[in-house]
């Protein structure tokens, strides 16, 4: 992205934390960039960077084909922080001694600070901070002074002001650091002088520009999910283009309560959106009749989804753009970052050859918190902004066996009640997903002075970052509790709730 901004660069030396310091840097309000180890030096200077950031990384600086870096970087006159094994290589590519403890240090620890600093300026003599490594940096190169100490790192934090090099052994950018963002921050402001204008409005603002540069006067065409990603990318790009936008948002009938009203209600009633909403229920239940196995449940919704959309799109044959809500972590991922070596003229997964859009992404340069926060900014409800995330199926892949619209009906009302305990209890945020599951087996109960035999509902809640791996939620028994009783009062056929404890790995988050 070519940018006013100033900008911070994050080099990835092994994935696990540059996504998370890049953050860091942005809510600091300074423009952060992911650039993988292996970019040219020359290519990274040409983006302008006001600093460098090194990650840490899961190697030792002693291993044959240790990641490494251009030492030019170090001559460059741009300012330089190593983090964790960043620093390590700081100082051993300028002459200083990385040892093999054989030990380690992992986890929260004591680190003891030793006169003056730059970026630990304020710190206490004594705080606790996050490490995580195996080798420790024993002597530190010509120029530089040790900084900070700790049991497992007789040099925790150098510096070389003139140069403006620095390094810290532990991690600023985990919440476990306590004043972490303080150091990243002198970093930034006080080294490389940043000034802070990644901000909500100006994110808002350039979007707006850049939206209505690329899409001049033409006709666009979004997609709606009802998730957070489709709302404020649609947000954005009605507040660019205003009635040049129609969106659409099929009903497949598998969404969870209220969740069609509340995207009626936002973007026709409150932003005055064209939208086109497709009530495809019926024609979705039709094509599941007497579908028991998930994968194709998935397939036929799937299908199902594009040529629906396909129906519309050909209805608004004059629209040559498609809004797309990718994110930057997905761009990270995919091994690009810059605009120029993304095709932007594609077709969109499922969609006939002869009906190609260009994309319009207008949220490919942030994360998801950075999202969430311009839609706050845009108007959207807490309801969509915070919303977790949904899959595409949707409720079909949480009914085992046949989708029928009883059965819809019974798992959507239990649901609205974990969802909405949830709020209650201010978890809500906390939690990754939690919703209700509804299997295919009936259990025997008692109520009154009758029998029972009706369906079990299964109350799923997980935590995780990213859906890759996630724990189930440790919720408190009394949010539990009122859970399973008002799914067993409120909800007709059901008689029993259970609690899902399993993680993924072994589980997956979806019972299907
Ligand atoms: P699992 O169940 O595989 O889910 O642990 C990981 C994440 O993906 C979501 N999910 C889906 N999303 N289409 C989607 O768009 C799907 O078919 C699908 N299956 C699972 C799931 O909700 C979780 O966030």
């Amino acid at each position: 992205m070519s940018t006013a901004h100033d900008t911070v660069l994050v080099v990835d030396f092994g994935a696990q934390y540059a996504q998370l310091i890049a953050r860091r840097v942005r809510e600091a309000r300074v423009y952060s960039e992911i650039v993988p180890r292996t970019m040219p030096l020359e290519e990274m200077l040409a983006k302008r960077p006001s600093g460098i950031i090194f990650s840490g990384g899961p190697a030792s600086v002693h291993v044959d084909d240790a990641p490494s870096i251009d030492a030019a970087v170090y001559d460059a006159g741009v300012p330089v922080l190593g983090i964790c094994y960043g620093a390590q290589l700081v100082a051993q590519q300028l002459g200083g001694v990385v040892e093999r403890t054989g030990g380690g240090e992992y986890g929260r620890t004591t680190m003891t600070r030793h006169g003056p600093s730059i970026v630990l300026a304020g710190l206490p003599e004594e705080q606790s901070v996050w490490m995580s490594h195996g080798d420790a940096i024993s002597s530190v190169p010509d120029g530089f002074s040790a900084t900070a100490s700790s049991s497992g790192a007789p040099v925790a934090a150098l510096e070389d002001r003139e140069r403006a090099i620095f390094g810290v052994q532990f991690h600023p950018e985990v919440a476990h650091t306590e004043r972490g963002q303080d150091v990243l921050r002198a970093f930034l402001f006080d080294v490389c002088g940043c000034d802070p204008t990644w901000t909500n409005t100006n994110i808002i603002e350039e979007g707006v520009a850049a939206i209505r540069a690329q899409v001049g006067g033409e006709r666009v065409l979004c997609g709606l999910s009802g998730g957070v990603d489709s709302a404020v990318a649609a947000a954005l790009v009605h507040r660019a283009v205003g009635d040049q936008l129609t969106c659409v948002f099929v009903d497949t009938g598998l969404l969870r309560l209220d969740e069609a009203e509340q995207v009626e209600d936002t973007f026709r009633r409150q932003f005055h959106v064209d939208l086109v909403h497709v009530k495809a229920a019926d024609r979705f239940l039709d094509l599941l009749a007497g579908v028991t196995e998930p994968e194709d449940k998935r397939k036929i919704i799937g299908e199902s989804f594009i040529r629906v959309f396909e129906e519309v799109a050909r209805d608004h044959s004059d629209a040559r753009f498609l809004v797309q809500g990718t994110l930057y972590p997905d761009i990270v991922e995919s091994g690009g970052g810059d605009n120029a070596t993304i095709k932007s003229h594609h077709n969109v997964g499922g969609l006939p050859d002869d009906m190609t859009f260009e994309l319009v992404e207008p949220l490919r340069n942030l994360f998801k918190d950075e999202v969430r926060a311009i839609g706050e900014e845009l108007g959207l409800p807490e309801d969509i902004v915070w919303r977790q995330p949904f899959p595409g199926p949707g409720l079909a892949v949480r009914i085992i066996g046949e989708v029928t619209p009883e059965r819809l009906e019974t798992l959507r009302q239990a649901d609205a009640v974990v969802l909405a305990e949830l709020r209650r209890a201010g978890l809500e945020r906390q939690i990754w997903q939690s919703f209700a599951v509804l299997p295919a087996v009936r259990t025997v109960g008692v109520m009154g002075d009758g029998r029972t035999y009706e369906y079990p509902i299964i109350v799923r809640a997980v935590t995780s970052d990213d859906a890759m791996t996630a724990d189930w939620a440790r919720l408190p028994h009394e949010v539990l509790e009122r859970i399973a009783s008002r799914i067993i009062n409120e909800v007709p056929g059901v008689n029993r709730v259970a609690y899902d404890i399993t993680s993924k790995p072994p589980g997956t988050i979806e019972w299907e």
